[in-house]
């Protein structure tokens, strides 16, 4: 039986063929010799080749080039460059910008070329591996995530017509209820409505997480957005005897942001620091970064700060300092992974800064250069 071919040999030089050929004859896998460039293209097109050794000095062709040639057509594909002394400076040069793997300089002892092969057939094959591994896990997390996207959806009917029952109740449509049944009912609704913002966060994350929330990128005044955002949580603000102010630059141009997104990112950002401030209050800011390119916008509030060692895992998902039952206004953990997914789809980076009971600063940048519209 025929051994499966897995490497191949370009060298113009008939000899040196005939002496590879000797070499490899008792190795467990099958070798291709020629001295014809277009007919080692033919091979490495034709055969489950992962190894490519080629001459750099040949007529038709240079070893660097063909070797170029085949990265084109699969770069997964070891390759290795002969050399004789006098053209190394060429061969480094490969080697420099990643055209090849090794090179091996004429005359080689037997023993190198042999162990410089078997190395490369090992490095394609754990390449080979992880690529294969990355893919299952690839799979995996999409099944997880259809998973839980399904069961989100699954769940909003019920709750809904849960939410209306109670709503029907407690606002006595259906007659009159004692203070007790309307204190027991009143903390359901709660619940209800904390279980609804939770499965509605959860859905836009693995939304967005897979790639199927699209943003929709006008170029806008992302001061209007802001005093909106105020304008709404001012009550809020006010009802813990917080101020609310903002410090709007001047200078910062009509930038490309989905409004809808960022109003979802300042709300969340905004809402936080009014629920982790006594005293004090909050700015929202922003600042021109012409010579960056990109727009810095910052809520800074003046409240109980973050520690250190929570600083690092505030966005991930469900990562809340207090748990949620201390947590009096009952977020869902989610707020923080929401913002940074949106702010990375505008191409821009959020990160924090805080100092414990002197106050917390969340920061942002969007980038100023025009993005394409996406369907
Ligand atoms: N401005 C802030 N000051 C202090 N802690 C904060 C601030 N913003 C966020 N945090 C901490 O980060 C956690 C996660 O925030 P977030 O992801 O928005 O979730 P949620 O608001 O639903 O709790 C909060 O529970 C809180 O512990
Ligand atoms: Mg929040």
């Amino acid at each position: 039986m025929s051994k499966p071919i897995h490497v191949l040999f370009l060298d113009d030089e008939y000899l040196v063929l005939q002496f590879i050929g000797h070499q490899f004859a008792n190795e467990p896998y099958g070798v291709s010799l020629t001295s014809d460039p277009d007919q080692a293209m033919e091979t490495v097109r034709k055969e489950n080749i992962k190894v490519v050794v080629s001459d750099q000095l040949m007529p038709k062709i240079q070893g660097v080039q063909f070797l170029q040639n085949v990265k084109q057509f699969n770069p997964e594909i070891v390759r290795i460059l002969l050399t004789a002394h006098t053209d190394f400076s060429a061969a480094e040069e490969a080697i420099n910008i990643g055209e090849v793997y090794r090179v091996i300089s004429k005359p080689w002892k037997s023993t190198d070329l042999l162990s410089a092969v078997q190395h490369a057939i090992e490095r394609y094959d754990l390449m080979e591996k992880s690529e294969q591994t990355n893919r299952k896990l690839k799979a995996m997390y999409e099944v997880q995530r259809e998973f839980t996207s399904t069961v989100s959806h699954e769940l909003r009917t019920p709750l809904a017509s849960i939410k209306t029952a109670i709503d029907l109740v407690i606002k006595k449509t259906l007659g009159a209820i004692n203070p007790e049944q309307e204190e027991v009912l009143g903390r359901a609704k709660k619940n209800v409505d904390r279980l609804k913002r939770l499965i509605d966060d959860i859905l836009d994350l693995t939304k967005m997480e897979s790639g199927k929330l699209k943003m929709s990128f006008m170029k806008n005044d992302i001061h209007q957005t802001i005093r909106e955002v105020a304008e709404a949580q001012r009550d809020f603000a006010q009802s813990r005897g917080l101020y609310l102010k903002t410090a709007l630059d001047g200078h910062v141009p009509y930038i490309s942001f989905d409004s809808d997104r960022i109003t979802q990112v300042l709300n969340n950002l905004v809402s936080n620091a009014i629920k982790f401030t006594k005293r004090g209050g909050i700015t929202i800011k922003t600042t021109n970064k012409y010579q960056d390119d990109y727009v810095l916008v910052s809520v800074i509030d003046t409240g109980k700060g973050i520690s250190e060692e929570n600083l690092s895992k505030l966005f991930q998902k469900f990562h809340q300092i207090e748990s949620p039952h201390e947590n009096e206004e009952g977020g869902t953990g989610l707020g923080l992974a929401i913002s940074k997914e949106i702010i990375s789809l505008h191409g821009g980076r959020i990160w924090v800064e805080s100092k414990l009971e002197r106050g917390t600063t969340f920061q942002f940048v969007l980038p100023l250069q025009e993005r394409k519209f996406e369907e």
